[in-house]
């Protein structure tokens, strides 16, 4: 029998493994760049938390968490997004009782049974923010100016920002009653009728096209916005502005998940069609609460790490690998052997990055092998060499050698 990996899911083996690396760990640098201390968070929690943080009206909620039972009977979830957890486990450990604002980063796995297609995965990757516990326009700009920076580290242009705002609760009231009255009017069938009483905002995400003509003249929030709330979008604004980082306001964004309040936003790649979404994420007022800690307002986001690899696939990007070889080593003969496992295995010692080849390899595909590597530098050791103490040192990009002593190797490694 032969295995498969499991349907829809996202895996990297040598060599794009090395590239999608490239990506999670630049995302990753930009987040500890600005300040971002690590939390690293089970992959499956208590199902209840994602029912009550991500919402019971979502898809994500509804049609496409991968819950199980335990063997003690308890419902378990695996991990659809991560700001649920997060706030888990910032109540749990009580930093929300500590120095505010929490800032935290994470990467990991994630997890939707959605109907897989490019771009779209069961398991999928995010590297993510969250800063916990201050309500100011400035750490929204500044989660929004680490998203575009980890972003444009990579080289990253054809991708463009749209922001909004979903108001506070006053702002939301208001609009919600003009909303209702609107889709009271509308011509829906009885479970889309259910699902607008939780959230009518869904209606603005349903795909149909007879909702989607419905919905056109709908109320907008954005024109809803109280005086608090204006100000602090406007002053979102004029900070992205004074940053230098472009975007576009959409009235009509609609997040996947239910928890967004306030500054939203999302990272949109043009060259990736149906799957565009690269990145996103927003204020949550009250998600912490809900979730029994205390009244703190948060902001982050999650980036798509697959996508942004595809991202960079389509504008042609060069990711080089991270990690590159310092030194590949090739023995001739059984004496050398032994004495180049013993080379390398000090120069590892000495912290440098090494690695030869085994076995009993003709010389021409030990060093085809040494080009592959991508290695600065290769070595042949021989008989001869044995006997000089002294190996030749070949710089793999000019081609030029030089002698350098078996002692001093680790020295001439370092300084080149
Ligand atoms: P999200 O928009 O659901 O937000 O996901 C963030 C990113 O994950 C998306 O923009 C996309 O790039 C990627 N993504 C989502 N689903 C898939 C999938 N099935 N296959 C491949 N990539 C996918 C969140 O998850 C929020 N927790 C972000 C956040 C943090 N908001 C506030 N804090």
């Amino acid at each position: 029998m032969k295995f498969q990996a499991p349907k829809g899911v996202s895996e990297y083996a040598p060599p794009r493994s090395l590239h999608f690396e490239v990506v999670r760990e630049s995302l990753i640098s930009a987040a500890v760049q600005a300040g971002y201390l690590l939390m690293e968070l089970p992959v499956f929690e208590d199902t209840e938390l994602f029912a009550r943080g991500v919402g019971e009206t979502t898809d994500v909620v509804t049609k496409e968490m991968y819950t199980f039972e335990d063997r003690g009977g308890r419902s378990i979830t695996l991990r659809p997004e991560g700001t649920a957890g997060v706030m888990r486990a910032v109540i749990e450990h009580g930093l929300d009782r500590g120095q505010l604002p929490v800032k935290v980063w994470y990467s990991g796995a994630f997890f939707r049974a959605e109907r897989p297609q490019a771009g779209r995965y069961r398991q999928f990757y995010q590297v993510g923010i969250e800063a916990i516990g201050l309500n100011d326009p400035e750490i929204d700009a500044e989660v929004i100016a680490t998203a575009d920076r980890s972003l444009k580290k990579l080289g990253l242009k054809d991708y463009r920002l749209e922001i909004t705002s979903l108001g506070d609760s006053q702002s939301r009231k208001a609009h919600r009653v003009d909303l209702d009255k609107f889709i009271a009017g509308l011509d829906l069938d009885e479970a889309t009728r259910t699902k607008a009483q939780v959230n009518p905002l869904r209606l603005f995400d349903d795909k149909r096209e007879s909702v989607q003509k419905q919905m056109e003249n709908a109320p907008l929030l954005l024109n809803y916005l109280s005086e608090e709330s204006t100000a602090h979008f406007n002053a979102v604004q004029s900070l992205l502005q004074s940053f230098g980082i472009d975007f576009l306001i959409n009235k009509r964004m609609v997040r996947g998940l239910d928890y967004y309040t306030g500054t939203t936003f999302e990272f949109i790649h043009e060259k990736l069609g149906a799957q565009s979404g690269i990145g996103g994420g927003g204020r949550y007022d009250g998600l912490m609460k809900q979730l029994g800690g205390a009244d703190l307002s948060g902001i982050g986001y999650g980036m798509g790490v697959d996508r942004i690899l595809l991202a960079c696939q389509s504008e042609e990007i060069e990711l080089a690998p991270l990690g590159k070889l310092d030194l590949f080593a090739i023995a001739l003969g059984e004496e050398a052997k032994l004495k180049v496992a013993q080379i390398v295995n000090q120069l590892r010692n000495a912290g440098l990055t090494v690695d030869m080849a085994y076995g009993d390899r003709a010389l021409k595909s030990a060093m085809k092998m040494a080009d592959k590597s991508g290695a600065k530098f290769s070595l042949v050791l021989g008989a001869d060499e044995l006997q000089m103490e002294s190996i030749a040192v070949k710089n793999m990009d000019s081609g030029e050698s030089q002698s350098v002593t078996i002692s001093s190797l680790e020295e001439f490694l370092r300084d080149s």
